[in-house]
């Protein structure tokens, strides 16, 4: 199959995915998900929560999705989110100048480092062409576009949001009261799955790179200095490993290593993302993805986020491409520390100590009866000033006089007007700004990859059939039930076996048209594992032929027992064993 044409003809044909608001000419980077493709993606989601959620005993939120400019003031979005941008002279078309440079410029892999003058050089020194219309592209600006959507927030423009480009944020901006639904006890981990904007240059390659997207986010805040991940039951895990080391060798590849052995030998830097690619491996292998087409692929310096300290990418392999599914980040206290300094909140954490401390602490009491006529305006500034620099650095206040900045001046004042004293006090603990790590699934990427890994063609009795080895965990549809003809009541029959699989929880298609074959080849197609066929025989003796789509194998089934037979063999039981 060519992954793009073929998929996209079976993602519109049957209901997966198509492009978005076709009736008004299409909006690139814009997809909706059919029936099928909305079931699948739900599905994925659901094994997700399960694992992510669920058995990790972590929590879930909702936050919205539009968000107001200061939240990402203090995340750094605003002035960091930004992709390198080239607009042709000739035809107006916009490219991405950095992933110019890297198709045309050899051993260049990671030009986002780059700075605009840099790339623009390298557009004119390589002679660049445009991709649209092949005029030269050569002396024409790169400027830095931000991928967020603006808008405002209520009429006017006085409270301008953006739609979140990640739904991290929205889980750190709430860290303040999530924490007391945690206890106040670290670690804990707050899940999320919602949509995230980017106004990507350059959408490409259907789910892959659009505009609107699905992420499933898991935020793990954790004690830097206590807190371990449990490494033991993960040690002898198997990680497909493709470090940075190996991706600057000529002949680098990915190279296997045990959990234990990556850290070890300091190929994966944090035992907490070791842990995370490890604990994913059945995450991937449970929605389908094919493993032997897939890889973690370690960040390397130049593409690192703001945020980032030590970043892999999960990576499947489509079409002679690897395309990245999953950021495993440790994003270290950045994103807290900066909403602490932002917001007017507590985003840290008390740590009791096992025993009572004896401390001394360095305190000011600054005299406002000088400081007031002395400074004006900056009085209270000054005052604050001096309390951290007392905190920061006591031995400032050794002489007669201190010197504190506020903005870009400084101030100084006789050391007798600050109040200064040490004092020793009895301390039961500390705040603590927590750390976080991050695992962060694209849906879409991950849906895409599974149709792609899954969709294959075989022959059934000497004609060629399309189908979708989908994991029963994840199809759309777990069982369909056909009647042979719409007549001799056969019709009304396999209508209650449908209504009894409905009620068991199954998800049940129903479809009387065409001959059986074909009825087969249309759920093979879409991924059905099994089927079930009313017949004259179940006329006479209750039971239904249950087929399997992989094996295409059949069998006989008491009606009374199908919904459990179905469950059996969802839960990985073969047909010869019901
Ligand atoms: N909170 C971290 C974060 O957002 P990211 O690597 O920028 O990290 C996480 O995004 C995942 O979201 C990616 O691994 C990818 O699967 C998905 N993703 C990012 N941009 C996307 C886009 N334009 N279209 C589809 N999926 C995208």
């Amino acid at each position: 199959m060519t992954e793009r044409s073929d998929l996209a003809e079976l993602a519109k044909r049957r209901g997966f995915f198509f492009p978005a608001n076709e009736a008004y000419g299409g909006t690139a980077g814009l997809y909706t998900y059919g029936p099928e493709g909305a079931a699948l993606k739900r599905n994925i989601e659901a094994v997700w929560r399960d694992q992510f959620v669920r058995a990790a005993g972590h929590m879930e939120v909702e936050s919205p999705t539009v968000v107001p400019e200061a939240v990402f003031e203090a995340s750094g979005h605003l002035e960091t989110f930004d992709d390198m941008i080239v607009e042709c002279a000739e035809c107006g078309a916009t490219h991405r100048a950095d992933h110019l440079v890297e198709n045309a410029v050899p051993d260049v892999d990671d030009a986002e480092a780059f700075a605009p003058r840099r790339i623009a050089d390298l557009v004119a020194d390589h002679d660049m062409a445009c991709p649209s219309c092949g005029a030269s592209l050569a002396g024409r600006p790169v400027d830095e576009f931000n991928l967020m959507f603006g808008t405002n927030i209520g009429p006017g423009s006085s409270s301008p949001g953006y739609l979140r480009p990640e739904t991290a944020q929205g889980i750190f901006v709430e860290f303040p009261r999530l924490k007391e639904y945690a206890h106040n006890q670290l670690p804990f981990g707050v899940a999320q799955i919602g949509r995230a904007y980017r106004n990507e240059i350059a959408p490409r390659r259907a789910l892959v790179r659009v505009r609107e997207f699905t992420q499933a986010e898991l935020e793990h805040f954790v004690d830097p200095e206590f807190d371990e991940p449990p490494i033991a039951p993960v040690a002898d895990v198997e990680l497909p490993l493709y470090g940075a080391e190996a991706q600057r060798a000529d002949a680098g590849g990915t190279e296997t290593y045990t959990v234990r052995e990556a850290l070890d030998a300091g190929v994966v830097g944090s035992d907490w993302v070791a842990y995370y690619l490890a604990e994913s491996l059945a995450f991937y292998e449970r929605i389908g993805i094919d493993m032997e087409r897939f890889r973690y692929r370690q960040h390397l310096p130049g593409e690192l986020s703001h945020y980032a300290a030590d970043t892999w990418d999960a990576e499947t392999e489509l079409g002679g491409d690897w395309i990245e599914v999953t950021g495993f980040a440790y994003r270290s206290d950045y994103d807290l520390r900066k909403h602490g300094e932002y917001a007017e909140a507590e985003y840290t954490v008390f740590r009791q100590y096992d025993e009572p401390k004896t401390v001394e602490r360095a305190t000011v009491d600054p005299d406002m009866s000088y400081l007031g006529p002395t400074f004006g305006d900056a009085a209270a500034d000054v005052g604050e000033a001096l309390e951290s620099l007392a905190a920061r650095d006591r031995s400032a206040f050794d002489g007669d006089a201190v010197t504190v900045a506020v903005g870009e001046d400084s101030y100084t004042l006789p050391v007798e007007k600050t109040g200064f004293a040490v004092e020793e006090r009895t301390e039961s603990g500390e705040h603590v700004t927590p750390h976080v790590v991050e695992p962060s699934f694209g849906v879409g990427r991950l849906v895409y990859s599974v149709l792609v890994h899954r969709h294959g063609t075989d022959e059934v009795d000497g004609e060629e059939r399309t189908s979708l080895a989908l994991p029963a965990e994840v199809a759309p549809t777990t069982v369909a039930v056909f009647p042979l003809m719409t007549k001799d009541g056969l019709d009304d029959r396999a209508g209650e076996v449908a209504a009894a699989l409905r009620a068991a929880g199954l998800a049940v298609s129903y479809d009387d048209t065409g001959n059986i074959g074909r009825r087969y080849r249309r759920q093979d197609e879409v991924g059905t594992p099994y089927c079930v066929t009313v017949d004259y025989d179940t006329l006479e003796d209750d039971t239904v032929t249950v087929r399997e789509r992989d094996s295409t194998d059949q069998t006989r089934v008491a009606i009374d027992d199908l919904p459990g037979a179905i469950d059996r063999l969802v839960g990985g039981a073969t047909l010869a064993e019901l």
